[in-house]
């Protein structure tokens, strides 16, 4: 396999707490990939608020780092939980620190979001929020497969292991199509 055929992702979690669905939902995609996609995840815990003061100053660590990681991966798949209908404020926070200037890392990137949430609708209001985000950022954001993952509780197990085959057949799809959309953006680089 050359480095054509391989696909390596950053997953993020909105979520930052230790039992997160989200978090239990990018395990799962690392457990269903493709031949040849890795999928690493980064942790949003020590992201500090955003202040463009501090950011005046330099960035702090953990958004390097975030910054950097986003930089080097072929493509970016999102776990968003949702918050009073919308995007959680860490997510929306690391997402507003990583993207200013300069070299804003999400330029013409692939993203794929996905979330799971207790509620019936699987945090299909915060994924639209999500990718209202990342129009201003010029990403590829796939349009679907949509893995909107309701009444959560349900599919993962105590270890937070996905057990409903069809998600995981859903996240498998997702990701699929995520291989594809940089194997075209590679296309169109050449
Ligand atoms: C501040 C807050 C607002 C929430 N609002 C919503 C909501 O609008 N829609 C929804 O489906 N769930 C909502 N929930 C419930 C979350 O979906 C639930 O806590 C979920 O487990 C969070 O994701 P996580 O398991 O990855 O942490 C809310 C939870 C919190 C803490």
């Amino acid at each position: 396999m050359n480095d054509s055929e391989t696909t390596s992702v950053l997953g993020i979690s909105g979520s930052l707490r230790v039992g997160s669905y989200n978090s239990a939902l990018l395990h799962a995609a690392v457990d269903v990939a493709p031949a040849g996609m890795t999928i690493d995840i980064v942790r949003l815990n020590d992201i500090p608020v955003y202040n463009e003061d501090v950011r005046a100053q330099g960035w702090p660590e953990a958004v390097a780092t975030l910054r950097r990681r986003i930089s080097a991966a072929d493509a970016i798949l999102i776990a968003t939980p949702e918050y009073n209908y919308s995007v959680p404020g860490a997510l929306k926070n690391a997402v507003d620190w990583a993207s200013r200037p300069p070299e804003q890392p999400f330029e013409g990137k692939p993203v794929a979001i996905m979330g799971a949430s207790p509620g019936r609708l699987g945090t299909a209001r915060a994924q639209y929020h999500l990718r209202q985000c990342f129009v201003y950022l010029n990403s590829s954001v796939l349009n679907k497969p949509e893995v909107m993952v309701g009444g959560a509780p349900s599919l993962f197990d105590d270890a937070g292991e996905l057990t409903d085959d069809e998600t995981r057949e859903r996240v498998s799809d997702l990701l699929l199509a995520l291989a594809k959309a940089v194997r075209l953006a590679r296309g169109a680089a050449e």
